[in-house]
């Protein structure tokens, strides 16, 4: 039986080194070309104003801006929200971040009500539960103009994994900046199509002192052919669209025995319409 609902928290310190990890193995500029593809080829408006869901360290949103975009991101994390910043800045592109958890609707409302109607919602990378995907589509209906999309990524099983069977697997990877370096071990457990993922990662901080840090995530495997059924959104509000597997990108971006797969839905309001 799945967990309705777990929380996505790092300890103090820990996301300017996770960052790291982010901007090696992870393919932003591959990865946001594709998701505006997708964008592009399934709204039935001309997408331009794009929210992100739990923007992180804004390497998605830098990456959507650039090709062009007026993305906004909404994060709860406050650590991530000043290197994120940084980072736009750095860039000198057009994106607003705004603190907000977009689970809490009422707490969404009020940022939204600022930001106004976007044409497009993005939710990339983010280790909730299926039941909180759900929340944050229906959350966001509201603010969606007819006809654009709300879309997210899904890890599936690679075609040849037996997804019945205990696996286990483990590795280790080092990233580093100007300044300083991490040794990251990874640990993952996959069952019944959860996969616990604890990341350790070991490195010096400001201080010279060395710190070990672990940040434990959840993720759900939704099989891609069974996405509809399992989230299960209301078919007047939201019509289905193809899903699309990421094969432009290595396959580090994914967990051991994972393949990454982008689905969306169009926002359509019948009365609307
Ligand atoms: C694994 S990180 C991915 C960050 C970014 N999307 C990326 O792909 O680089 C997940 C992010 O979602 C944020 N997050 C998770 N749940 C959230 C919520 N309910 N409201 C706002 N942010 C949330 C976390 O704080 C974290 O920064």
């Amino acid at each position: 039986m799945k967990e309705k609902s777990w929380n996505v928290t790092y300890p103090n310190g820990v996301i300017k080194y996770i960052d790291m990890f982010r901007k090696k193995y992870f393919q932003y500029p591959v990865f946001d070309k594709v998701v505006s593809k997708y964008i592009d080829s399934n709204s039935i408006i001309q997408c331009k104003k794009i929210c992100s869901l739990g923007s992180g360290t804004g390497r998605h949103e830098v990456e959507l801006a650039k090709l062009g975009y007026e993305v906004i991101g909404l994060e709860r994390n406050e650590e991530s929200l000043e290197i994120a910043n940084k980072y736009i800045k750095q860039n000198n592109v057009n994106v607003q971040l705004h603190k907000c958890d977009f689970l809490k609707e009422d707490e969404l409302d009020n940022v939204m009500a600022i930001v106004g109607k976007v044409d497009a919602v993005v939710l990339l990378l983010i280790p909730i539960s299926i039941s909180d995907y759900k929340k944050a589509a229906i959350n966001m209906h509201k603010w969606i103009n007819n006809g654009g999309v709300f879309i997210v990524d899904n890890f599936g099983y690679e075609d040849y994994i037996n997804p019945n069977e205990l696996k286990i697997t483990s590795n280790c990877e080092v990233a580093s900046d100007d300044d300083s370096y991490s040794l990251r071990i990874n640990y993952y457990e996959y069952m019944n199509n959860i996969v616990n993922w604890d990341a350790i990662y070991l490195f010096y901080d400001e201080f010279g002192k060395l710190v070990m840090s672990r940040d434990h995530d959840i993720l759900d495997i939704i099989p891609e052919t069974q996405v509809n059924e399992i989230l299960n959104l209301n078919t007047t509000k939201y019509k289905t669209l193809n899903s699309y597997r990421v094969n432009e990108c290595t396959k580090y971006i994914c967990p051991p025995y994972l393949y990454e797969y982008i689905i969306g839905w169009l926002k359509s309001d019948e009365e609307d319409f």
